[in-house]
């Protein structure tokens, strides 16, 4: 898996003078099916998540409030993106390392997962990850 297949997801946007209202499908918006939710928030100043891979998880990670940095890294490129509308979703495939870093005060990531928690899908050694691409 490439992080040419990572990308920022535009999702739809109901205007309204009431408040704005985004909604997101799985296997319609986003390129599999939610099985699991999480966010991160209350995270201090300097503080960083993520230092890892997963071997066949799929995400999207969406910045609902603030905005924070995601790098993601294929093992052969890096990539940085700025997160900070709720209405765009970084869409990350398996096998990209990645860290999260430079959050906002009162920001929170939410992140949208193919599957279950499971331990055994992380890499959290990077030369382990790197070690185990193609
Ligand atoms: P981790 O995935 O390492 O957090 P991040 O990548 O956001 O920095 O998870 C931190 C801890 O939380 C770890 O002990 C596992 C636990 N955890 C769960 O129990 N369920 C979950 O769905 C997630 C994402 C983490």
């Amino acid at each position: 898996m490439s992080i040419e297949n990572c990308k920022i997801i535009d999702l739809p946007k109901i205007q309204d003078p009431r408040g704005n209202l985004t909604f997101i499908e799985g296997g319609e918006h986003i390129p599999f099916n939610i099985q699991r939710v999480y966010y991160l928030y209350d995270v201090p100043g300097g503080a960083e998540r993520g230092g890892h891979a997963h071997k066949g998880l799929h995400q999207l990670i969406v910045a609902m409030s603030g905005s924070f940095d995601v790098l993601l890294d294929d093992g052969k490129e890096k990539r940085t993106f700025h997160l900070n509308r709720s209405y765009n979703g970084l869409y990350v495939c398996p096998m990209i390392w990645r860290e999260i870093s430079n959050f906002s005060s009162g920001s929170v990531c939410m992140v949208l997962a193919s599957n279950l928690y499971d331990e055994n899908d992380y890499y959290r050694d990077y030369n382990q990850f790197l070690f185990n691409l193609n």
